[in-house]
């Protein structure tokens, strides 16, 4: 991801960015609450009937759920703690999916005491678990099937979920056995088919021929009798190298196929974008520490570090980084690295940055999502803080924390 185009305005500026980072320190989260609104309306527009439920394992700030569940977003959640987290930001439990291969009975119980929309089953066994919990309770869980069509979505292997050498969802023929099997237990109610192919996808082809395969599907049940209320079709566009105008019309462009798909089944849709709601209304703020050379390389040492954002570290991900207010001083070729202990606490290989010196700001672009949420305290590094620009001013979400 180079050559994004990044406007600080979004952020609060320069200065309020200065001020920000000499107040409450560095290296921090800063989000811009218009961007993350754009990309949910963009999602979100036209809408009557559709839901939104925002995958919170991208991001899981209170202040930013509670901006989207007033603009009308569900939430998609996969542990217990994610039910609980999207319920206290206000998001309306009947808007409320839960994914993962592995809910315990404790999670399922909590999501049926909630009466959440739909529990995504992804196994026979976990259908059994939902069926024996909802019995002993007396109270109906509503429950979808992840279906695994086996389709390459052509994306980062770590980020693939829609083959069979994948733990998530269950093969066609199950499914269709499963909901028939469902459908004749008394607490349990089959609503949905869910299909989520991974993470990170640009092209339209994997998504044609899951819609193909969830049809097939959709009608094999229909034709036993059963009606199907709603398609869960996962995840969001990827975040790729654009300006944000850019983004929200992938956004459209996908929203707009994947209505053309559906159109005239009467049959709900459903999405659970995460990355391209938080994507670029996020940035990871740190400070130049020191640089230095040797023979073979150049390194900048920021105070943000593998622990604050682990998406290089974990998955190669390429980061933008722009040295604050230098943006056209020369240029060098360093490696952009971080104050943990290992040396794969590196945000770039020989990447072109601005000349910097100790004490410049440098903003990481494009990090709001899996950034915060998948933060850690390795080294015993305190998380970063998180602040939000409103338009006017900075709200700030948390202070910078360490749990020892
Ligand atoms: N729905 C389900 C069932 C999911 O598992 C995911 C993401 C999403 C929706 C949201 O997908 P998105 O719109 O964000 O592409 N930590 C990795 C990404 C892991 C994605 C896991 N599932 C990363 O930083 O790239």
């Amino acid at each position: 991801m180079e050559k994004i185009t990044f406007d600080v305005k979004n952020f609060g500026g320069l200065e309020e960015i200065q001020k920000i980072s000499l107040q409450h320190g560095t290296p921090c989260y800063i989000y811009s609450q218009s961007l993350l609104e754009k990309n949910f309306q963009a999602y979100a527009q036209h809408s009557s009937n559709e839901l939104i439920c925002v995958a919170i394992k991208a991001n899981s700030n209170p202040v930013l759920l509670n901006l989207l569940g007033e603009k009308g977003a569900g939430a998609d959640v996969v542990s217990g703690g994610e039910l609980r987290r999207a319920l206290d930001a206000g998001i309306d439990a009947q808007k409320i999916v839960f994914s993962g291969v592995g809910k315990t009975a404790k999670e399922i119980a909590y999501a049926i005491d909630q009466q959440i929309y739909s529990i995504n089953v992804e196994s026979e066994q976990e259908l059994e678990q939902i069926a024996k919990i909802a019995n002993e309770k007396k109270q109906t869980a509503r429950v979808s099937f992840r279906l695994n069509p086996n389709v390459d979505a052509k994306t980062h292997p770590k980020i693939a979920t829609g083959m069979y050498e994948n733990k998530f969802g269950i093969d066609e023929e199950s499914v269709f056995a499963m909901y028939e099997k469902s459908s004749k237990q008394k607490y349990v109610e089959p609503v949905g088919i869910h299909f989520h192919l991974g993470s990170q996808i640009f092209s339209r082809s994997p998504y044609e021929k899951a819609l193909s395969e969830a049809f097939k599907l959709i009608e094999k049940i229909n034709a036993q009798g059963f009606t199907i209320e709603f398609l869960n079709v996962g995840g969001g566009v990827g975040l790729r190298e654009a300006s944000d105008d850019e983004h929200i019309q992938a956004i459209e462009e996908h929203m707009q196929s994947i209505r053309n798909a559906l159109q005239g089944k009467n049959i709900r849709l459903l999405l659970e974008p995460g990355r391209s709601i938080f994507g670029n209304a996020g940035l990871l703020l740190s400070k130049v520490l020191y640089t230095k050379k040797n023979q073979k390389k150049e390194f900048v040492i920021i105070d943000a570090g593998m622990n604050d954002y682990m998406r290089p570290a974990l998955y190669e991900a390429k980061v933008n980084a722009f040295v604050l207010g230098k943006e056209n001083s020369p240029k060098r070729t360093i490696d952009l690295v971080g104050p943990v202990c290992e040396s794969t606490d590196t945000f770039g290989k020989d990447m072109e940055l601005s000349e910097c010196e100790p004490g410049d700001l440098i903003a990481l672009s494009h990090v709001g999502a899996y950034g915060y949420s998948m933060s850690s305290q390795y080294n015993l590094r305190p998380r970063p803080s998180e602040h939000m620009w409103d338009g006017e001013r900075f709200v700030i979400l948390r202070e910078p924390t360490i749990e020892t």
